[in-house]
């Protein structure tokens, strides 16, 4: 037992607690039976009305002791769980009012937690500091004593929606007991949690209820048991779970319960209407939407848009020297064509299907976005994606913020198209794509009238109000910089007269390309792309997305390091505008060959052998640094294996990618051993023509996926072993990165903590 001196209480150790728990029926029993089964505690005590529940407790080993009174039972305990119907929870609050409650720590396992607040806050407002609700997000449709499983907590979730009042330590205690028996402990307020829960588990509740109460009502309709499928039984599993438990809940949570089930209600309607007029792009859209939100189930508990699929767990390499690499390999689609197919295609007038399309976060971010915002997207299957277009005025209002991820891409593209809504729209994204600047799309855009309200120093979120005007200006741009150039022609698609931009150095065309392809016309010339507004984009049967030479880059380089390598790289993306890493290894003196070149859905692709060569240090020209602006990380790393220095300026855009790519690569390089020096705007990397370039070491990647996988390059070249942290944003870009580098001979492992 504890002190309590002076209204300040200590609170005791948890295994020298006694804990009494309050109700055996329900999923109190478990709660008794982890406690004892685990040894949690000194003892576990129980209370119920039912003398018998407490019999059977005790003979099955449920509980220590059973007490005969409420009070007895306070006396003896440190820790009281209240594990009665939910109506009941205000009446036992009232109970306990009357007792000795001093330096006792008190919580409930109640599903909806504002009456038993309320109770609280009447009854108890004198020992209010060790009244900690909480609410185990797990429970099976059997009641009673003998249902108790002393695993049903393992791995589930406990929302604890700590009240102002509280003490510190009875938080504590009551957090620490529900990670004992397995469970991980959220917080959450209490009118969220009300909220939260009437979406996700009140309202499926009811409506499993309702519909097996409507089909087995009628007569005619009993027929369905008898051939009842799958569907039937995993829908309706849950209307088996305790009648009294569930009308409490339904009575407790009221106006959540029937807020979300007005909600649901309008969703049906849509959906009854959709099916009455056979109007199946609605339909699609419904299914579609609701596939992908059920396949990212944490999204919807997260009320976000689209959240990462990867899980939050952080990956790292290790990486030790394989090698030669050899063999035939297509590396994932091109990510920048991936994110404008879903764009354009989304805008075009009717069904637009995509090939090799990425199925990397970033571009599964735009994808998501879209679906948000109305347009049907069926896929991404094996790369197959089927594009319903809306045309350029058929996006609506999404439900929420949209959640980029990672991708810079998709909002600076999507600011110039967001700016000419009829509606409002948020972006947000993750840590790294927030501190990225977005001053340089936002200026121009509001030179067009654009109205967009921006973070401190311009970065996201960005919030795009709708309704404006815009109308087409000359941007000369200060940056060479495609992202821009796209985002202002995008938003010119929609402004009054003609929106022109100029290039201060020529970069990546994907965007003029599919413009063209799908019938918008735009002017170039000499570094110069203007449009018209008020066009129209029409549907092409199919965009081939080739093979990304950004994730190819890292196995050119790959193979021109490591000795008696030969590599087949096919169906590669060799735009003129991109091909400024096969320029620069080809001055290094790599051997580098293009085979069965062709043309594809207007853009150039080609098979790429690489065999292994010395490569030699050289000036990268700087006319060269925007048509190779994503491959420098791995440059870098055959810079380091090259005979002679390697010099890059001119490159300052590096400074503010998914990160500071000068300083992260630096940093990365010193840490191997190689003495590589930043620069302002660049790079000096010294050579080394030694096999063990790198000696092994640790390398953290800042959560850029270029970084990560240029070391796991280095590692071929490497003396020992390098650890490489932070990889899981390889995803955003080259998803399979790890198997593909495995099946050509890296020596190349993950691990997930
Ligand atoms: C991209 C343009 C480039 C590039 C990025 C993709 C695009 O960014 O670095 O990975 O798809 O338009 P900038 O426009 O900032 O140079």
């Amino acid at each position: 037992m504890h002190r309590s001196i002076k209204g300040q209480s200590s609170w005791p150790v948890l295994s020298r607690t006694r804990i009494l728990v309050v109700g055996l029926g329900l999923i109190g029993g478990s709660l008794a039976s982890a406690l004892v089964s685990r040894r949690v505690c000194q003892e576990v005590l129980a209370w119920d009305q039912d003398e018998q529940s407490l019999v059977l407790a005790k003979e099955r080993g449920i509980i220590d002791r059973s007490v005969t009174s409420l009070e007895e039972g306070i006396s003896l305990a440190d820790i009281v769980v209240l594990a009665v119907p939910v109506l009941a929870m205000s009446s036992t609050v009232e109970q306990l009012a009357a007792l000795d409650l001093a330096g006792k720590v008190i919580t409930d396992v109640g599903s909806s937690k504002k009456d038993v607040v309320a109770a609280a806050r009447d009854h108890l407002g004198h020992v209010l500091e060790g009244f900690v609700p909480g609410h185990p997000i797990a429970g099976s449709e059997k009641s009673g004593v003998t249902a108790a499983r002393a695993d049903l907590y393992e791995a589930h979730k406990v929302i604890v929606t700590p009240l102002p009042g509280n003490a510190s330590g009875a938080s504590r205690l009551v957090r620490e007991m529900w990670e004992r028996v397995g469970a991980t402990v959220l917080e959450m307020d209490v009118v969220h949690h009300d909220e939260v829960l009437a979406r996700t588990s009140h309202l499926p509740h009811l409506l499993a209820f309702s519909l097996v109460d409507t089909l087995a009502g009628d007569q005619d309709n009993q027929e369905i048991f008898r051939y009842a499928a799958g569907g039937f039984r995993d829908f309706t599993r849950i209307a088996a779970s305790d009648p009294i438990m569930w009308h409490d809940v339904f009575v407790a949570n009221r106006d959540a319960v029937l807020s979300a089930l007005d909600e649901f209600r309008s969703g049906l309607d849509q959906m009854r209407e959709a099916v009455d007029k056979g109007d199946s792009q609605s339909m699609l859209g419904i299914i579609t939407r609701a596939k992908s939100a059920r396949e990212h189930f944490s999204r919807i508990l997260e009320n976000q848009s689209y959240l990462r699929t990867m899980s939050s767990n952080s990956i790292s390499y290790t990486a030790r020297a394989g090698g030669p690499v050899t063999g035939t390999l297509r590396v994932p689609g091109d990510k920048s064509i991936s994110h404008r197919s879903i764009m354009l295609g989304a805008l075009a007038n009717g069904v637009t299907e995509v090939t090799g399309f990425l199925e990397g976060e970033d571009a599964l971010a735009t994808l998501q976005a879209f679906r948000d915002m109305g347009v049907v997207i069926e896929g991404p299957h094996d790369g197959k994606v089927t594009i319903y277009g809306v045309g350029l005025h058929g996006l609506q209002a999404p439900p929420g913020p949209l959640y980029l991820g990672n991708a810079g891409t998709a909002m600076r593209l999507m600011s110039g198209l967001m700016a000419a809504q009829s509606f409002d729209v948020t972006l947000t994204g993750d840590e790294s794509l927030s501190g990225r600047p977005m001053n340089r799309v936002v200026k121009p855009l509001q030179k067009m009238g654009a109205v967009i309200e921006t973070a401190e120093g311009g970065r996201p979120p960005l919030v795009i109000r709708g309704g404006q005007k815009l109308v087409g200006i000359d941007y000369d741009m200060p940056m060479a910089s495609a992202q821009v150039k796209s985002c202002l022609l995008l938003a010119g698609l929609y402004a009054e007269g003609e929106t022109s931009v100029k290039e201060p150095g020529i970069t990546r065309d994907h965007t003029e390309r599919m413009l063209t392809g799908l019938g918008y016309k735009l002017a170039t010339n000499d570094g110069l792309v203007s449009l018209k507004g008020g066009g129209e984009l029409a549907a092409v049967d199919r965009i081939e997305v080739p093979a990304d030479i950004s994730s190819s880059a890292f196995f050119l380089v790959a193979a021109s390091i490591s000795q008696g390598s030969e590599l087949l790289l096919t169906h590669v993306g060799i735009n003129p505008t991109r091909t400024g890493v096969l320029d620069i290894l080809r001055l290094m003196g790599a051997d580098i060959t293009l085979e069965n070149a062709r043309e594809v859905g207007g853009e150039p692709v080609a098979d790429i052998r690489v065999r292994s060569t010395q490569l030699k240090g050289i000036e990268i020209p700087e006319h060269l640094v925007p048509l190779a602006i994503d491959e420098f990380p791995v440059l870098f790393v055959a810079a380091a294996c090259a005979e002679g220095e390697t010099l890059l300026k001119g490159a300052e855009e590096l400074r503010v990618k998914e990160s500071d790519r000068i300083q992260s690569m630096a940093d990365g390089l010193n840490a191997l051993g190689v003495k590589a020096e930043a620069l302002p705007d660049g790079m000096r990397v010294p050579g080394c023509t030694e096999q063990s370039v790198f000696s092994g070491g640790t390398v953290d990647s800042h959560g850029d996926h270029r970084i990560a996988m240029a070391f796991a390059v280095a590692s071929l070249r490497c003396g020992g072993e390098i650890e490489i942290q932070d990889c899981a944003n390889v995803a955003t870009s080259f998803p399979n990165f790890v198997d593909l580098a495995h099946s050509v001979g890296l020596d190349l492992n993950e691990t997930e903590s």
